[in-house]
């Protein structure tokens, strides 16, 4: 698994493919309750000081399979706002975004020099496991703010502290895997949800 800058055109047109199938946008937030990320607007984020981004790929090549970002970082508060995404389908649930994640926040703390990134789940986004699995701490409840097909949730709001984060350890996290024969790449879309 490598974490990689977020800097060329197929990348961007790749990413913004992933981050508008509702599967992914229904449990984010890029403001306004924007669906639409277009190519040029993460083109944009990618430029910004308020962005931190990284695509990450399996094991066996560079081919992205997922992306991580902050947003709102803050270099004065030293704090950012963690979220992500696995993009390829046949790459769920193996352990990718977990250990990407974890690599990704040793980065964001020491690249960036961050004393604290925040992150929040939708209340029944099972992603919830995994941002606890990263040590991060809940903190609270910002009750019916997140709307999915017309209906209000709560998001569940946690934090981590820099000396509070422990990378984990590719070998001993992730379980070996039998043979995954059906994860080719150029399956996304023939996967179910
Ligand atoms: C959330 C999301 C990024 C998770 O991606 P993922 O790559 O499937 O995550 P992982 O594989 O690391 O973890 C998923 C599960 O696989 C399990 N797993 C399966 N095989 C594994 C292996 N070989 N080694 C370790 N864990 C394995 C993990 O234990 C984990 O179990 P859990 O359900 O108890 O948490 C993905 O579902 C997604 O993009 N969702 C839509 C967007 C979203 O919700 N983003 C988060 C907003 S907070």
């Amino acid at each position: 698994m490598k974490l990689l800058p977020l800097d060329r055109p197929e990348h961007f047109e790749l990413v913004a493919g992933w981050l508008t199938r509702k599967e992914n946008h229904q449990w984010l937030d890029f403001g306004n309750g924007r669906p639409i990320i277009t190519p040029a607007l993460l083109k944009i984020m990618a430029q910004r000081e308020t962005h931190f981004m990284r695509i990450y790929t399996a094991d066996r090549d560079d081919v992205p399979i997922g992306i991580l970002g902050l947003n709102s970082v803050d270099r004065a508060f030293r704090s950012g706002t963690f979220w992500g995404a696995s993009g390829e389908k046949s790459f769920r649930n193996r352990g990718y975004s977990t250990i990407a994640s974890s690599k990704f926040l040793t980065l964001a703390f020491r690249e960036l020099g961050l004393h604290t990134i925040n992150t929040w789940a939708v209340d029944h986004n099972p992603s919830r496991r995994i941002i606890e699995r990263l040590g991060f701490r809940l903190i609270g409840r910002q009750r019916q703010c997140h709307y999915i097909d017309g209906r209000p949730y709560d998001r569940l709001l946690f934090d981590l502290l820099a000396s509070e984060h422990r990378e984990l350890d590719e070998a001993q996290w992730r379980r070996p895997e039998r043979s995954h024969q059906g994860a080719v790449y150029g399956e996304r879309s023939a996967q179910p949800g």
